[in-house]
């Protein structure tokens, strides 16, 4: 086995996650990196990544060599990052599963569904005032207030307080442009949930909160046993981060994408039954996770090379969603695409437990939207991305209404 890896070519690819000029349009380099070094390797950072559907498919899955222990962002498993117990997005088996089937069996894709209605009266009250205005930004009058207010409504926090969620945790994903995330020690423990969780306890209610407080499960040791106060803020603390950001910046696409593709936008506004399709098809095309890392545990070979245990894999999940061999024409937007999955919400023990919660936010933004703003054009010199290295997606998109 070679141990070295060679992008290739007398211009290598070169693949840096946290180079603005790289992020504002990815994909050329994916289609490189897909075509050139399916195994890439960047030395500056010290990561390997796989941006092949195939490949993505095949290792993603496999949590014997692929940790999610030291974290599935880069900057976490480059530290020595001291995970607190409960945050089940970064465990492995068995405390992984034991966590995962606790919240299972509360998030349920049934009890997301429900909440329909209420989402949908929660957006039109974001969304009416701008009507007659001529301007709508799909962050600030959305993108910012949606899915804070669906978490808060999940969880029985009053609606004064639910701002507060979004806030705090998109402070703790920003980066400095062109730079790695700092790491803090300190913000995934639930920190601002004490006061409303120990309410609660007191006053319980139909909500998650009272359910996360109330379950009695069978931990690793066998013990049958309800979650600690500290279980219950990290858990609190995973739906906030895993289920804010992400759906924040899904909102954000469905401005761009669908502003750029005035006549898919026409079709949808007319026939309302595509919005799934649509919303899978932008969930395909700008995913809002690019990349999600992995440690290496084990020595593990790939396209020949040696991938030494100790190293960090970065899975392109943004790169495997354009695939050509996958997705005829990836490039190319087209709500009418049949067939392949997207990778979105990732694969595996660890595949995105809010999707079905997502994709109600998404269609129901998405049909709102269109309701009452059939038509718009991107403010372009007013647009700006967000710069953050675990999510792509807009901070602000303002656009114009006839
Ligand atoms: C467009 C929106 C979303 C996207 C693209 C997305 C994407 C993902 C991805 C890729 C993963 C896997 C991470 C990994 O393998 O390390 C994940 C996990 C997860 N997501 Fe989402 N997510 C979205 C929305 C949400 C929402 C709304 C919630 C809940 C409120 C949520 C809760 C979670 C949780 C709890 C996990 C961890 C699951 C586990 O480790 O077993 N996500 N998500």
């Amino acid at each position: 086995m070679k141990t070295q890896v060679d992008a290739g070519g007398s211009d290598p690819v070169y693949w840096d996650p946290y180079r603005p000029d790289l992020g504002r349009d990815p994909y050329p380099t994916f289609r490189r990196m897909r075509e050139e070094a399916p195994l890439y390797y960047n030395k500056e950072y010290d990561f390997y990544a796989l941006s092949r559907y195939s490949d993505i498919d095949t290792h993603f899955g496999n949590v014997e060599v692929f940790s999610s222990a030291r974290g599935d962002v880069l900057e976490f498993i480059k530290e020595d990052f001291e995970i607190p117990r409960g945050m089940f997005i970064w465990e492995d088996p068995p405390l992984h599963t034991v966590y995962r089937k606790v919240v299972t069996g509360i998030f349920t894709p049934r009890r997301m569904n429900d909440l329909k209605e209420k989402v949908r009266d929660y957006t039109a009250r974001c969304l009416d005032p701008c009507v007659g205005t001529g301007r709508l930004d799909f962050i600030a009058d959305l993108g910012a207030k949606l899915p804070g207010g669906v978490i808060g409504m999940l969880l029985g926090i009053p609606d004064e307080d639910r701002d507060t969620i979004r806030g705090r945790v998109d402070a703790a994903l920003r980066t400095e442009e062109g730079k790695p995330m700092e790491v803090s020690q300190t913000s995934y423990k639930g920190e601002g949930f004490e006061d409303y969780v120990d309410w609660r306890a007191k006053n319980p209610s139909d909500d998650l909160m009272t359910l996360l407080l109330q379950v009695e499960f069978e931990d690793e040791t066998g013990t049958t046993r309800k979650l600690t106060r500290d279980e219950v803020l990290v858990f609190v603390n995973v739906l906030a981060g895993a289920g804010n950001e992400t759906t924040a910046r899904l909102i954000g696409w469905i401005g761009k994408v669908l502003g750029d593709h005035p006549e898919q936008r026409r079709q949808i506004a007319q026939n309302p039954s595509l919005v799934p399709a649509a919303i899978e098809e932008i969930l395909r095309f700008e995913p809002v996770g690019p990349s999600v890392a992995r440690h290496v545990r084990k020595d593990v070979e790939i396209h020949g090379q040696l991938v030494p245990a100790g190293s960090a894999m970065l899975f392109l999940l943004a790169s495997a969603n354009r695939d050509e061999s996958r997705f005829p024409d990836g490039e190319r937007f087209d709500i009418h695409r049949q067939g392949q999955p997207h990778m979105t919400f990732g694969r595996g023990i660890h595949v995105c437990l809010g999707s079905a919660l997502a994709r109600v936010e998404g269609r129901v933004a998405m049909e709102e939207i269109l309701k009452r703003f059939p038509e718009w054009t991107v403010d372009a010199d007013n647009a700006k991305l967000s710069s953050s290295s675990s999510t792509r997606g807009w901070e602000t998109l303002p656009v114009f209404i006839p």
